[in-house]
C-alpha cells in the first residue's frame, strides 16, 4: 500500500458521555522530551502525580493511589480480580450499562453475582443493597457505580460509606465519570476501592486509570490464595509507581503520564472544592435550558449528576438523526448505550467543557437541530423505552 495522507481529524467540541476535549495545557505537555520509563526524572514526577492523585480522590489514608495504564474497565476488572476469589458473593448495584459491566466481570471471574437493579434513570437506593448485604454477610464486595453515565445518576454515596462502615464488606465504587466532576472523598465515606479514568472530568486523553485502594482492600489483594494476573498485580505497580528505586514492571504510556500530571496541577491549582463547583454550575445551566426546550430528563432530579445530562428524545423525533445533525455541526453527543437503554441522547460538560459559555453554545445548537430536524419537541408525548 502507498502511504497515505498524515491523519487530519475534524475539530469537534466533544460534549458526549466522554471523551472530553483535552486539556490544551494537557497537549502541550505531550510535545514535552520523551523519557524511557527507567530515567530516575520520571520516577520522581510518578511520585508527585501518585500525591496529586490522593488529594484528587481526597484519599490520603489510603494504601495505594496509583493510576493503572489501561482504560476505565481495566480499573474495574483489577477490583473485582484483586479483592474476590471464585465463589464468593458480590452485590451490585445495577441501574444502568456500567452496574451491569461490574456484574458482568465479576460472573467471569467466578464470584456469586447478586444484583440489587432499579430502572435506568432511578438510583439503586442504598437500603436495597444494605438489605441483600443483610442476607449475603458473608459478601466479599459490595459494588456501585458513583456517576452511572449511561443514564446521569448519581448514587448517594457518601451514605452507603457510612452504613457499611463496620461491615467487613468492602465497598467498590467506579468513579469513572465523578473523580474531578462531583464531591467524592474516599477516607471519609470510608471507600474501599475506586477506580476513575482520565478522559472525562480530568480532561486528559483516554488511556489511564486512577485507582485507590484502603489497607483493608490492600491487604485483601495482597492476601490472595491465588496469584492475580501479572499486568495489574498490586506489589509489581507499587514497585514501579511508588517504591523507590523504582523496579520495572512494563513500559508505561510516558506521553499519556506527562498529561495526566499536567491536568492533575491544573485541579489542583483551581482547587476541587471550585473544580466541583464549575461542573456543578455547567450541568445546571444546561439542565435548565434543556427544561426549557420541554425536553425530558432521564434521571431522577434529586439525582441528576452534574457532568452528565441524559435527555430522552421524544416520540416523532429521530434520536440519531439529531446526534448526526449536531456532528455535522461539529459537536458530538451520545445516545442510548446498549439494547436496554431507552431512546436518549446523553450531553456531557466535563472538564475544559465544564463551563456556562459551552453549556450555552451546546443548548442552542440543539435547540436549532431538534427545530431543523424534529418536531418541537414540547408538542409531543414522550417515546416509548426503546432504543
Ligand atoms: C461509569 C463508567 N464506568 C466504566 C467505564 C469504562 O471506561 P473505559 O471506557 O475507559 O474502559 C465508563 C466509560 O465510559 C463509564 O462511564
Amino acid at each position: 500500500m502507498d502511504a497515505p495522507a498524515p491523519f487530519d481529524p475534524p475539530e469537534r467540541l466533544l460534549c458526549g458521555p466522554g471523551p472530553t476535549n483535552v486539556d490544551p495545557a494537557a497537549l502541550e505537555a505531550m510535545r514535552r522530551p520523551m523519557l524511557g520509563h527507567l530515567d530516575p526524572a520520571l520516577h520522581e514526577m510518578l511520585l508527585e502525580l501518585c500525591a496529586l492523585l490522593r488529594s484528587a480522590y481526597r484519599a490520603e489514608d489510603a494504601e495505594v493511589v496509583l493510576p493503572l495504564q489501561a482504560t476505565g474497565t481495566s480499573g474495574m476488572e483489577t477490583g473485582i480480580a484483586s479483592l474476590v476469589e471464585p465463589g464468593e458473593t458480590v452485590i451490585v448495584g445495577v441501574n444502568g450499562y456500567f452496574g451491569r459491566r461490574i456484574a458482568e466481570i465479576a460472573r467471569r471471574h467466578d464470584a456469586d453475582v447478586v444484583e440489587v437493579t432499579a430502572d435506568w434513570g432511578e438510583h439503586v437506593p442504598n437500603a436495597c443493597l444494605l438489605n441483600a448485604l443483610h442476607e449475603h454477610r458473608d459478601a466479599r464486595l459490595l459494588a456501585v457505580v458513583h456517576a452511572e453515565t449511561s443514564t446521569g445518576v448519581e448514587h448517594p454515596l457518601a451514605e452507603l460509606g457510612a452504613e457499611m462502615r463496620d461491615a467487613d464488606t468492602l465497598l467498590m465504587a467506579d468513579c469513572v465519570t465523578s473523580l474531578g466532576g462531583v464531591e467524592l472523598e474516599f477516607d471519609a465515606w470510608g471507600i474501599d476501592y475506586a477506580y476513575s479514568c482520565t478522559q472525562k472530568c480530568l480532561g486528559a486523553p483516554p488511556g489511564m486509570s486512577p485507582i485507590a485502594f484502603s489497607a483493608q482492600a490492600a491487604e485483601r489483594a495482597r492476601s490472595r490464595s491465588t496469584p492475580l494476573g501479572f499486568n495489574f498485580d498490586l506489589d509489581l505497580l507499587t514497585a514501579y509507581w511508588t517504591e523507590r528505586p523504582a523496579t520495572y514492571h512494563v513500559t508505561v504510556p510516558i506521553l499519556h503520564i506527562y498529561a495526566l500530571h499536567e491536568v492533575l496541577r491544573g485541579l489542583a491549582e483551581e482547587g476541587l472544592e471550585n473544580r466541583w463547583a464549575r461542573q456543578a454550575e455547567a450541568g445546571a445551566r444546561l439542565q435548565e435550558r434543556v427544561g426549557e426546550m420541554g425536553l425530558e430528563l432521564l434521571a431522577e432530579p434529586e439525582h441528576q449528576l452534574a457532568p452528565l445530562t441524559a435527555v430522552r428524545v421524544p416520540e416523532g423525533v429521530d434520536g440519531k438523526a439529531v446526534q448526526a445533525e449536531l456532528l455535522a455541526r461539529g459537536i458530538e453527543v451520545g445516545g442510548g448505550l446498549g439494547p436496554q437503554a431507552p431512546a436518549m441522547w446523553r450531553l456531557g460538560l466535563m472538564g475544559p467543557n465544564a463551563n456556562v459559555e459551552t453549556a450555552d453554545r451546546l443548548a442552542d445548537a440543539f435547540a436549532e437541530v431538534l427545530a431543523a430536524v424534529g418536531p418541537r419537541a414540547a408538542e409531543r408525548p414522550l417515546a416509548a423505552a426503546t432504543d
